[in-house]
């Protein structure tokens, strides 16, 4: 499978069966066992990263962007926080389920703005530039530009999420290969945590703080990284 096929089966899968599945598992509603253990650990992520930001007391001085911002999990609460987010989705559907909820939820939601973009063509300048939970679509390579890229719009820092390439991850996925339901998901691509470090140090980055969210059926790994 090349790189311009994993793009768009991403993009067409959180238009369709993708989007159906994830903004359940991102909202309030009923969900099965596995989905409600994912929805709570990726909220630990995000509280992971609302918890670090709002440690440092500046989040309503900070320009962020949130590159494939989903429903808007993070980008919502930022904004709610005080900061000027600039999200944006390759989903048009995951973008207007985000505006809705922005809408219906923040005091403020001129501090949001929400676009239909695929992060590789992104363009401008914000202090912070945050990635979480997109890297698992794209195998290494494209996984490497796509941060390439990100650092350069990014003034002071980057803070992406991925799922990490340990052996006792991989041999999990091996065994759900062997028992393969219907197809609930794209293609899965974890990443060692040391290329992802030495991508972010070509950038002239350095990593500041980390952090590890597992629970049974959800893993990512948080990695914060300045100039
Ligand atoms: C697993 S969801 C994570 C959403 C959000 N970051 C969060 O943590 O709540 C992955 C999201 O990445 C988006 N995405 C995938 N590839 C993308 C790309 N190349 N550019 C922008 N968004 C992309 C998908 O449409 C989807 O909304």
């Amino acid at each position: 499978m090349n790189t311009i096929d994993d793009k768009t089966i991403v993009k067409d899968y959180f238009n369709a069966t993708g989007f159906e599945r994830w903004q359940r598992i991102y909202g309030n509603g009923e969900v099965n066992k596995v989905q409600l253990d994912i929805r709570n650990g990726h909220q630990q992520t995000v509280d992971t990263v609302l918890s670090w930001l709002k440690a440092d007391g500046n989040l309503e001085d900070l320009s962020i962007c949130d590159a494939g911002c989903g429903v808007g999990s993070l980008s919502i609460p930022l904004a709610e926080a005080g900061a000027k987010v600039f999200a944006s989705d390759i989903s048009e559907k995951m973008v207007t389920e985000a505006t809705q909820r922005a809408k219906d939820t923040l005091s403020n939601p001129a501090n949001v703005t929400f676009a239909v973009q695929d992060l590789e063509h992104l363009s401008g300048s914000y202090h912070t530039v945050i990635c979480l939970d997109v890297l698992i679509h794209y195998p290494r390579d494209k996984a490497a530009e796509m941060i390439t890229h990100l650092a350069t719009l990014a003034e002071s820092r980057l803070i992406l999420s991925f799922a990490p390439k340990t052996l006792a991850l991989c041999l999990l996925k091996k065994i759900g290969e062997l028992f393969p339901g219907p197809s609930k998901t794209t293609r899965a691509y974890q990443h060692r945590e040391a290329d992802i470090i030495k991508i972010l140090e070509n950038n002239g980055f350095s990593i500041q703080r980390s952090a590890m969210t597992s629970t049974r059926f959800y893993f990512s790994r948080l990695l914060e990284a300045t100039r």
